[in-house]
Formats: C-alpha cells, structure tokens, sequence
C-alpha cells in the first residue's frame, strides 16, 4: 500500500488504523479557514482538491458527526445540481463521510479576485473584464433560475480556467434551493458588496454582471425588484450602525 501519511483512493488503507495527526494529512495544504481545510492531492491519477470539514469539538461526537456530514452532502448535492443546470463547477469525484471530506476536479486556473485585483496594472483589460463580468452574470442567471441560491457569490468563490478563460463557479458550502425573489436578491447583493469593497477600481462591474443575469433568468424583473429593496435596507443598516 501507499505510505499512510497520504491520502489515496487507490489503496486500501483504513484511516481508523493510523494516528490522528497522520489522518489530517490530505496532500498539499491549499487553504486554512475556521470551518476546514483544502489540499491538492491525486485521485485515481488525476490532480484533484479534497475539501475537509472539521469537526466541532464541543459538540455530542454523534450529533457533530450527523450535521457535519449533512452539510457536506448538502454542498455536493448543490454543487452537481448546478452543474445540471448548465453551470461549470469542478466535476465531484467522490463524497467520503469518515473523514468527511469532498474530492473535486481540480480546476487549473486563477481566481477572479486575483485576475481582478490586476484590473489597469498587469494584464487585465476592459475587454477581458466584459467576459467575466458576462460569465458571471450568465452563471449566476441560470443558477437562480434553476432554483438555487449559492450563498456566498464572492470574487474568491469564482475561477477562470487557463486553457479556455472559462468562469467555474465553486464553493457551494453555503448553498441552498430556493425560488424566492429576495434569497435570490441577497445572493446578488452579498456579490455587489464584495465587488465594491474589493474591485472598485475596475468600475461598475455589477451593472455588465446584472445586464448579463437578465439575459439569462426568465425572473430577473423580481429578483432586481427585490435586490432595490436589500439595497434600500442596508444603506439604513449603515446609517444606523
Ligand atoms: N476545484 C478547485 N480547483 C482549484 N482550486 C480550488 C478548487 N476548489 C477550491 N480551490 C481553491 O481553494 C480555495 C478555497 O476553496 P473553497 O472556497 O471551496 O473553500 P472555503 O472558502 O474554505 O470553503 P467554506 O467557505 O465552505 O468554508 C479557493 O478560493 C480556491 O483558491
Ligand atoms: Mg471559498
């Protein structure tokens, strides 16, 4: 069998006969966050990313062992379903529930914070910017219109793949089905937050992500309604706070 310290599908290695520490240990670190980890490992020798939740340590270890594992169905299920709808994400590989983890494609590209945060300086130019910002909005039209919120549509949480610029939305750890014009508004309004307080110097990229979105979901008019409304209330929040 391969070495223990390594994650691998290919063997038979049962991860309740190596050590804690060693059963942590996925491939190459990707990213630390408060809710789990994500490396680059292999599977089936193709690269991959395995997506690891933790568990919390202050709760029933059968209770956290359930919701944990609810969570992480939850987000391969949203994950596919978006893919059905016509949405590029990485394809799952696999769903493990004892180690709780999730193995996608990897995807060989950068983010579009990165590619944004790039805007006038290195590379990135107004055209480039109209692709992306189309991609998006198309994405994000259709997954609306197919019944699904992602729940955390930021510029970290979306990708351009090198060999064909083609947008891949991933992270679906917050998403959920719903059909209602206000979670669908929200969706939109945590996107135009992050675009402004991350990417204001690439100009109004919401309204070319909201021309596309309405060329793309049949619902635009009440989810745009709606999205006046989120924005009438936190412009209060703001004033108040
Ligand atoms: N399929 C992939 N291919 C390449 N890189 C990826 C892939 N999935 C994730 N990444 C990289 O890892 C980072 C973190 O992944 P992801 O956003 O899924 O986790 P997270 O933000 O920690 O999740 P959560 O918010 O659910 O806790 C991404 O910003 C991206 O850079
Ligand atoms: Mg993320």
């Amino acid at each position: 069998p391969c070495k223990p310290i390594k994650f691998c599908f290919e063997c038979t290695l049962n991860f309740m006969d190596i050590s804690e520490e060693q059963q942590q240990d996925f491939g190459v670190l990707l990213k630390q966050g408060a809710e789990g980890r994500v490396f680059v490992s292999t599977f089936v020798g193709r690269k991959c990313v395995i997506k690891e939740r933790f568990s919390k340590k202050y709760r029933h270890p059968v209770l956290d062992s359930k919701l944990t594992l609810k969570r992480l169905n939850a987000e391969a299920r949203c994950m596919t379903k978006a893919r059905r709808l016509g949405v590029p994400t990485p394809v799952l590989y696999a769903v493990d529930p004892l180690p709780h983890t999730l193995t996608f494609e990897y995807v060989d590209g950068l983010c579009v914070k990165d590619i944004l945060l790039g805007f006038g300086s290195n590379g990135i130019n107004e055209e480039r910017l109209n692709d992306i910002a189309t991609q998006i909005g198309n994405a994000v039209g259709k997954l609306h219109d197919g019944g699904l919120v992602h729940g955390d549509l930021t510029t970290s949480n979306m990708m351009i793949k090198n060999s064909t610029n083609q947008l891949v939305l991933i992270d679906f750890g917050l998403s959920f089905t719903s059909t209602i014009p206000e979670d669908k508004a929200v969706d939109l309004y945590v996107l135009e937050r992050a675009l402004i307080s991350m990417h204001s110097s690439c100009g109004d990229v919401m309204e070319k992500i909201l021309a596309a979105y309405r060329k793309a979901s049949r619902q635009w008019c009440a989810t745009t309604n709606k999205l006046a409304q989120v924005r009438q209330r936190g412009r209060k929040r703001t004033m108040v706070g």
